[in-house]
């Protein structure tokens, strides 16, 4: 089955209109490979969202890098999946370690949340990933799976779907996980996938990894046969980036 790379872009609460103006113009300027080998989406903060949409390249697109588990009401300082799709930001990343472990969003919460912006017509990239803590102790596969079974639970149809793996340990870090590391993890998870979805959501569901991924270190990582593409940080905001999505060739 072939899955089309993807590659995202997570800007996390970072950037300036300015900065981010010169990003975008990097980024447009950049030599790619056509959007039919590789799916690329930005996630800028939401303030920025409208801006980026804008001017970005129209074969790249944007995420929202969170939204709210329900209909929108009275939930202040939320914005909820129907203004997303209001507004056309098609993608939405959710469950990112970060929010699960500032803000405790739990697996259930996570499965919620992305079961509703699907249900909205967004497209999601659920994050799920152990921290140093749970890999050292041998439960990484039993972790990512928890995560997996909650999202799996509440979700009918996986086509807007991408799973991003991001090892708590790798983000940020500079330590990123070997391409075995990756390989066996993302493996496991497209077992599980076959095991308790079906073979065909198994075969066609991008599993990406995140996690200190840089021009470095991108090529061998994708051309791990389970890893199908990116979910990028730091390198995001750097020229760099073009060759990530380069990785995809
Ligand atoms: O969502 C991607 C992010 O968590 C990875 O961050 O800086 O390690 O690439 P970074």
């Amino acid at each position: 089955m072939g899955r089309k790379f993807f590659v995202g872009g997570n800007w996390k609460c970072n950037g300036t209109t300015d900065q981010l103006k010169k990003i975008i113009t990097t980024l447009n300027e950049g030599d790619v490979p056509s959007q039919d080998i590789v799916e690329v989406v930005l996630s800028p903060p939401y303030v920025f969202l409208g801006m980026v949409k804008d001017l970005l390249r129209p074969d790249f697109h944007v995420a929202a890098q969170n939204c709210w588990v329900k209909k929108g009401g009275a939930f202040t300082g939320e914005i909820s999946a129907e203004m997303l799709a209001n507004v056309d930001i098609p993608w939405v990343i959710l469950g990112h370690s970060e929010r699960r472990a500032i803000l405790k969003e739990s697996n259930e919460f996570v499965g919620d949340k992305v079961a509703y912006a699907l249900s909205q017509g967004l497209k999601v990239i659920a994050c799920i990933g152990e921290t140093l803590e749970q890999r050292e102790s041998g439960t990484t596969m039993e972790v990512v799976a928890a995560q997996t079974k909650a999202i799996a639970e509440r979700v009918t149809n996986w086509d807007n779907v991408v799973l991003a793996y991001e090892p708590v340990w790798a983000i940020g870090t500079g330590k990123v996980a070997t391409p075995a590391q990756a390989q066996e993890v993302h493996c496991e998870l497209r077992e599980w996938l076959e095991a308790n979805v079906n073979s065909e959501v198994a075969a066609s569901t991008r599993i990406i990894y995140g996690g200190s991924v840089t021009a470095s270190n991108c090529q061998e990582l994708g051309g791990q046969k389970d890893v199908d593409g990116f979910l990028v940080g730091g390198a995001s905001l750097k020229p760099e980036f073009i060759d990530i999505i380069k990785a995809s060739l």
